[in-house]
Order: structure tokens, then C-alpha cells, then sequence
């Protein structure tokens, strides 16, 4: 059969409220063109992230059920610490709230001033935990990683000379880790292929420095390899997935993506120094040791969605599904970042609405047009984003590329919610010379894109 289902039934619907396009007019406005001030309520389609949005399995309900709530040493615990080491080979397995909280851990103890942190692409959370603690945090992507239209399959492979260069132009003493982001979500949710994290490796190894996955969509990236690297389509998604970790001295995981649940996170690594060091941080500011700022159920539900979302069936569809939607509005000419990567397609909004300049967010523009015509909430990541002038250093650092995101939830939409989506975006494209800048009426000191209220040009 050709055609690749939803390998799941659905037990539990959540009515979504259709709105009208008046309606959806006055709202818009009332947010102030801003998609992150609409109540979700007045979604139709909601594709503003793949993270804390999945859908959680009768078997992740039933461990939430069986959650254990005891203080220390608590059973779920035991199950998760089971099920991360197994997953990854990695000793030390600390719980936290989120990805964040992994990233405020590890970097308040190997970051500070004089440090640089190179990474393919840093998410913005991390950089801003890197740059907390005074140290610096530098981008390495492969120049096709910045090039949307070129169709390289691993776009996310960090670019080996360029770190070898950084290491002889600031020390390897001065690198307290690599990181690496599986998939990489700032660079268009693009793979990081086995070949390109085993010479990260030989490079960190031979210099001494460690290399730590930001790996919280390294099921996604595990199953791209599959498909997308030579010899590797033999191999099941667990065994590539385990290759990756045993390739890293540590990892950070927000397990609202690949975890899929709606709270929780994790960081892993194999220095005992450094794990009794980041277990006091832990219980000064997350919670003990075996909960980390979590109820037993939720690491009940996380030991339960990260043995799920290795079944390959599930990886089928999901990489398809993201597929999908990006050959079907590229078929109609929309540009996006291709190929399709892992858990969201990016629309490449500078070439979609030449008419708008930088100054005047395209990617905004085509944000508001996806809400006004459908009620669909994407996200911009461009010069709303990151187009700031820094209050202390006065630099503006102009984004690379104007991109809308399109990021879809795990097993939440079926095929018809994302047919939708296709239809919504390729007739805007249709009529795309009537969209309009905006401008920013006002904005806070810092990560503005969350409450700035805008005005149509
Ligand atoms: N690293 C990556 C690659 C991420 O995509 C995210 C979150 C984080 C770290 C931080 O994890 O949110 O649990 O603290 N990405 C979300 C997104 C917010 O929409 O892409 P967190």
C-alpha cells in the first residue's frame, strides 16, 4: 500500500471552535498582529511549536495513573532512570522541568566569561543560557544550512574546518564543550547526519573537549538518518539513535518534543565530577535528585513516550506528514526551506513576499495573512525574532534568512488538517502581492517578538 496512515486511533477528541474571518479580524487586531497575544481558543489550526503540544498515549495516561509521588526513590523514577540509559548508554540522567533547565544546569557550571560554546546552531534558549553566564555562544552550520533552496540532506551538519579554526584562533582551553543540536531546529529543523557527529567527534577528541547533544528531537533526526544517509537504512531507528548518543559525552532534552509529553526534560552525561556538581544545582533550584522539579506521573509519562517514539511506524508518519505538507505547497511554487526536515516546514517569507523589505517583517506579514484567511497560528523567526537593537551593545544581529514556521504537533492534526493547511497557504501565495508590511507601535526591552503590537503599513 502506498498510502502511510496514522498508525494510531483516536479515543479523545478536543473540539476545535471554527471561527469566522470577521471574528478572526477583530482578534487579530485586538492582539495587536502579534500571533502569541491570541487566545489559543481562537485557533483553528495551532502551529506555533511542536513543543509541550503532543498528544499523549492511552499507555503514557495509564503511568500517569500509576505515578509514584514519593519524595525520593520514588518507582517511576527507577523507570525513567531505566528507560534514559538503555536510550542512550549514558550513566548520569538528571530530571528537570524542561530543556532549559538542562541548559541553565550545564552552562552556570562549564560557562562563564572568556568561555565560547560552538554548536551548529544554537537554539535561542540556549544561547541565552551561554550568554547568562558570560560566555559566548558562536554558530558553525554548513553554508548550505543557509541556503533554502539547496537540497543538501543533512543541512544541519556542523561544518568541521570551521571549528577547527575556532579552536585555533581561541584555544581548546578556552571550549569548555561542543554542542551539536539534533535536529536543528534554528537552521530549519534540518538533520545532523552520523558521518558529520563522528568527525565533530575526532575533533573534539583530539583536542580534548567534549561534545554534548542538544538532542531534543533526536528520534526525528535518528529516522532522517535512515532514510537519508548510505548504509544506514538497515539499521532500526534505536540502534542510530543510540550511535548519536554514544557518540556524546552528554546530552540536554526537552522532552516536550521526542519525549512526547506535555512537561519535562533531561541532561545526561558521563563525567561523575560533573554530574555530582550539576545534581547540587538540581536540588537547589529544580528538587531532589529522583524528581527534579517533576510529579512521579510526569516522569511516568516520559519513560513511556520516549520508548514510543522510536516505534518506526509512528517515525513513518511523522516524517511523512511534515513531507507532505512541503511537497504539496512547493508543487504549488510557495519557497520553502527544502528539503523538509524534521518537525515543522519554514517558509522562506523574504522570497515569498519580495515586496515587503526586512524592516517591514515579511514573515510577520505572511504570520497575520495564515490567521485572517484560516484561523492558523505560525510563528515568524526572523527581524521580529532576532532583527533587536541589544540595549547594551547597541548591534542588531539581521537574521540570515525571514522564515515562518509551520511547526506541527505530534500526533494531534491528521491528513486533513494539514490538506487545509496546504490550501490556505498556496492561495495565499496566489494572491500574495496584496499582503502588507507592518510596523512595530511598541516593543519590550528584550525577546519582543512575545508582546510587540504591530500596525499595517
Ligand atoms: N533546544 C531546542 C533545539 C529547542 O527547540 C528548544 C525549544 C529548547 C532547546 C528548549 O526547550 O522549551 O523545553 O525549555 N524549542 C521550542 C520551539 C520552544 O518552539 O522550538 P524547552
Amino acid at each position: 500500500m502506498k498510502t502511510i496512515i496514522e498508525p494510531f486511533k483516536i479515543k479523545m477528541v478536543e473540539p476545535i471552535k471554527l471561527t469566522s474571518p470577521a471574528e478572526r479580524e477583530t482578534v487579530l487586531r485586538q492582539a495587536g498582529f502579534n500571533v502569541f497575544q491570541i487566545p489559543a481558543e481562537q485557533v483553528i489550526i495551532d502551529l506555533l511549536t511542536d513543543s509541550g503540544t503532543s498528544a499523549m498515549s492511552a499507555e503514557q495516561w495509564a503511568g500517569m495513573l500509576r505515578g509514584d509521588e514519593s519524595y525520593a526513590g520514588a518507582r517511576s523514577w527507577y523507570r525513567f532512570e531505566a528507560v534514559l540509559r538503555e536510550l542512550t548508554g549514558m550513566p548520569h540522567v538528571l530530571p528537570t522541568h524542561q530543556g532549559r533547565a538542562s541548559e541553565r544546569i550545564l552552562f552556570e557550571l562549564i560557562g562563564g566569561p572568556g568561555k565560547v560554546i560552538p554548536s551548529n546552531n544554537h537554539f535561542d534558549t540556549t544561547r541565552a543560557n551561554i550568554e547568562h553566564s558570560g560566555a559566548r555562544a558562536v554558530d558553525l552550520v554548513i553554508d548550505e544550512g543557509k541556503q533554502p533552496r539547496n537540497r543538501h540532506p543533512f543541512k544541519g551538519n556542523l561544518d568541521v574546518s570551521k571549528l577547527e579554526s575556532l579552536i585555533q584562533a581561541v584555544g581548546a582551553h578556552s571550549i569548555p564543550l561542543c554542542m551539536v543540536t539534533v535536529t536543528n531546529n534554528s537552521g530549519g529543523g534540518q538533520p545532523v547526519s552520523l558521518e558529520n557527529l563522528r568527525a565533530v567527534r575526532e575533533v573534539c577528541q583530539r583536542h580534548g573537549i567534549p561534545l554534548f547533544l542538544d538532542a531534543c528531537r533526536f528520534a526525528e533526526n535518528a529516522y532522517l538518518i535512515k532514510q537519508r544517509e548510505a548504509g544506514q537504512r538497515g539499521r532500526t531507528a534505536r540502534a542510530i539513535a543510540r550511535e548519536m548518543f554514544d557518540l556524546a559525552d552528554g546530552a540536554t532534552i526537552s522532552a516536550k518534543k521526542d519525549g512526547l509529553v506535555n512537561i519535562g526534560g533531561v541532561l545526561l552525561m558521563r563525567n561523575d565530577d560533573l554530574a555530582r556538581r550539576a545534581n547540587n544545582l538540581l536540588i537547589l533550584t529544580e528538587g531532589f535528585v529522583t524528581y527534579g522539579g517533576l510529579a512521579g506521573r510526569d516522569l511516568e509519562a516520559m519513560a513511556q513516550g520516549f520508548t514510543e517514539v522510536l516505534d518506526e511506524a509512528y517515525l513513518n508518519y511523522r516524517l511523512r506528514s511534515v513531507a507532505y505538507l512541503g511537497e504539496h505547497v512547493l508543487a504549488a511554487g510557495v519557497p520553502i526551506v527544502e528539503p523538509p526536515g524534521g518537525h515543522a516546514i519554514y517558509v522562506d517569507a523574504a522570497a515569498f513576499c519580495p515586496h515587503i523589505p526586512p524592516a517591514q517583517f515579511p514573515g510577520q506579514a505572511l504570520v497575520c495573512a495564515l490567521y485572517r484567511h484560516a484561523g492558523i497560528r505560525a510563528v515568524e523567526i526572523g527581524s521580529v525574532m532576532f532583527g533587536q537593537v541589544d540595549p547594551d551593545t547597541g548591534e542588531s544581529a539581521a537574521p540570515p534568512m525571514e522564515l515562518v514556521r509551520l511547526a506541527i504537533p505530534r500526533r494531534v492534526y491528521t491528513q486533513s488538517h494539514i490538506d487545509y493547511t496546504v490550501e490556505a497557504l498556496v492561495e495565499i501565495y496566489q494572491r500574495r502581492d496584496t499582503l502588507r508590511g507592518l510596523r512595530i507601535v511598541s516593543e519590550s526591552q528584550a525577546l519582543r517578538h512575545f508582546t510587540a503590537q504591530f500596525e499595517e503599513i
